[in-house]
């Protein structure tokens, strides 16, 4: 079974009208005018959605932040974007924190509104994907004024608990969940913004879990995919989606997309692979030999 993992594509508007900058968007909308429209480039997301189609996949992922301040423009930009892929293949997407930006997205649950059949109405969402592997996707975004640390909620952990219960080592459990549980060895700790409230909750639920857990996730920018050495927690494997539309000295066509191929039996080799646009990839129309470069992690 093949996935392919989309992480965060903060779409926006410039012009916005002037009853729409109310509480923080005010604050968000100032900083994409002084900032962050000068590193997001959002045709790369083209690109990526060209190139993810041609490995045929049978599930996408989406890690959250698919928009900047929850407009229902930006929705519906995306999803005109990503229409390409989600018209074509299984697609499940969980809310970022910019998806929950002010306390009225997440009241009227816009981004389920805007893009409805691909975000769960429902959270937990719990299905089985392959004979022995399982997708748990959750909602960890809150909104809020000052900060952007996420939360699960009790109410989410304890039906998600249940879930999984009656996993066993012989299973496989994707989770798809926009915040970090950690980061790798040599990467900056978490900062305090960075993390979900209940993070050692989760962890301590999926530590419990029997089951071979590969943690999907986005919110920081910048992709990774590592596999703890503890002993509690040698049956993980954490994939840090990035940003496949923020450019960066690093990633001058931004962080591009993954492909996980699961193997049947969930014990067996998981093959991770990052794809990266190359930098003359631009001009390079669909000559995806030269436009892309792809780097076997696992
Ligand atoms: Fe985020
Ligand atoms: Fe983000």
């Amino acid at each position: 079974m093949r996935i392919v993992l989309i992480g965060d594509i903060h779409a926006y508007r410039l012009l916005v009208m002037p009853w729409q900058l109310i509480g923080k968007r005010l604050i968000g909308q100032a900083n994409l005018w002084l900032n962050r429209r000068h590193r997001f480039d959002h045709s790369l997301v083209d690109r990526v959605v060209e190139h993810a189609s041609s490995f045929n996949p049978d599930l996408i992922l989406l890690s959250g932040d698919l928009t900047t301040t929850a407009l229902t423009g930006e929705f519906d930009d995306i999803a005109q974007q990503l229409a390409p892929v989600t018209s074509r293949f299984p697609t499940v997407i969980v809310p970022g924190n910019h998806d929950r930006y002010t306390f009225a997205s997440k009241r009227q649950r816009t981004m389920e509104a805007r893009l409805p059949s691909i975000v769960p109405d429902g959270w937990p969402y719990f299905r089985q994907i392959a004979e022995r592997w399982y997708l748990l996707a959750l909602d960890s975004a809150v909104p809020r004024i000052f900060n952007s640390r996420g939360r699960v909620g009790r109410e989410q952990l304890r039906c998600a608990r249940k879930l999984i219960s009656y996993l066993t080592e012989r299973d496989g459990l994707i989770v798809l969940c926009h915040y970090p549980l950690k980061s790798p060895p040599r990467a900056l700790p978490l900062t305090w913004d960075h993390k979900l409230g209940d993070s050692r909750r989760l962890r301590k639920m999926l530590t419990r879990c029997p089951a071979r857990i590969v943690y999907m996730h986005g919110h920081i920018h910048s992709p990774w995919c590592w596999q703890p050495k503890r002993s509690d927690q040698s049956h993980f494997t954490y994939i840090n989606a990035g940003s496949p539309s923020m450019t960066s000295r690093k990633y001058p066509q931004g962080q591009g997309f993954w492909q996980i191929d699961l193997p049947e039996d969930p014990i067996g080799h998981l093959k991770v692979v990052h794809h990266l646009p190359n930098i003359n990839g631009q001009h390079a129309h669909a000559n995806a030999v030269s436009a892309w470069s792809q780097h076997n992690i696992l």
